[in-house]
């Protein structure tokens, strides 16, 4: 199968990057790339959201988008390099080196251009290979009905329609470093395109082995 992941920056660096997940993840997708065309892409966590934090006050949401994007590289870098002679050598700044290196080694990226995050990157990503599955791998364990850090009798959804998605997405507000769940412009791209996608917690990497290989797992299916 011909697979893109989206990996969160919340869970490779809820603080600073997290070296036992990053191995535990290497070896999943070293373990995995042996059956299926394999590409990550990989988010900023909190090293992102610091910088941005940082930065001085007053600058475009655009130029802010910018320090979060080196900073996805920068953990894209760092996966890449637990990966070894597994990855393909250099990290794509563009969809379309990425899609041109697609299919071979492991492909690992962080973020391209201001406006979206790197869910977007890895939805456009799965469109441009006309991948099979996309993973959305983050620290939360469903789609809930409701936000669940502010409604306690939200829902988890199983299984839900690409509509469905776009409309949850489409409520929430986003800015440089803040794109909760999935962002609009991943969830409109897996909607144009009808493709398969999971969300679910990364931080589980035998429940994400269950959802790759067809097997029962826990998380949510858009399809
Ligand atoms: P993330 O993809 O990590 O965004 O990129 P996020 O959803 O805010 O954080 P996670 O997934 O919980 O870690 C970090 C920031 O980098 C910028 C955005 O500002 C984003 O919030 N970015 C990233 C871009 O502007 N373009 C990209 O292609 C990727």
């Amino acid at each position: 199968m011909r697979i893109v992941f989206s990996l969160g920056g919340s869970i490779l660096a809820p603080d600073e990057i997290d070296e036992i997940y990053l191995g535990k993840a290497a070896d999943f997708l070293r373990k995995i790339s042996g059956r299926h065309s394999i590409a990550v892409v990989v988010g900023g966590g909190a090293p992102a959201r610091e910088k941005i934090a940082q930065a001085e006050s007053g600058l475009s949401q655009a130029a802010y988008d910018w320090i979060g994007i080196k900073a996805t590289r920068e953990n894209a870098k760092a996966l890449k390099e637990k990966l070894g002679d597994s990855a393909f050598p250099q990290i794509p700044e563009t969809l379309f080196d990425a899609q041109k290196r697609y299919g071979g080694k492991i492909l690992v990226m962080g973020g391209t251009e201001p406006g979206h995050s790197t869910d977007a990157v890895a939805a456009l990503l799965a469109d441009w290979v006309s991948a099979d599955l996309f993973i959305n791998a983050s620290n939360i364990d469903y789609v809930y009905d409701r936000d669940p850090k502010k409604n306690k009798d939200a829902k988890p959804i199983r299984n839900m329609g690409f509509d469905y998605i776009v409309e949850l997405v489409a409520k929430e507000s986003t800015c440089a470093g803040k794109y909760p769940l999935l962002d609009l412009v991943a969830a409109k791209t897996i909607q144009r395109s009808r493709i398969k996608t999971i969300i679910l917690d990364g931080r589980n990497l035998e429940n994400m082995e269950n959802a790759v290989e067809g097997r029962e797992f826990q998380g949510t299916e858009i399809n």
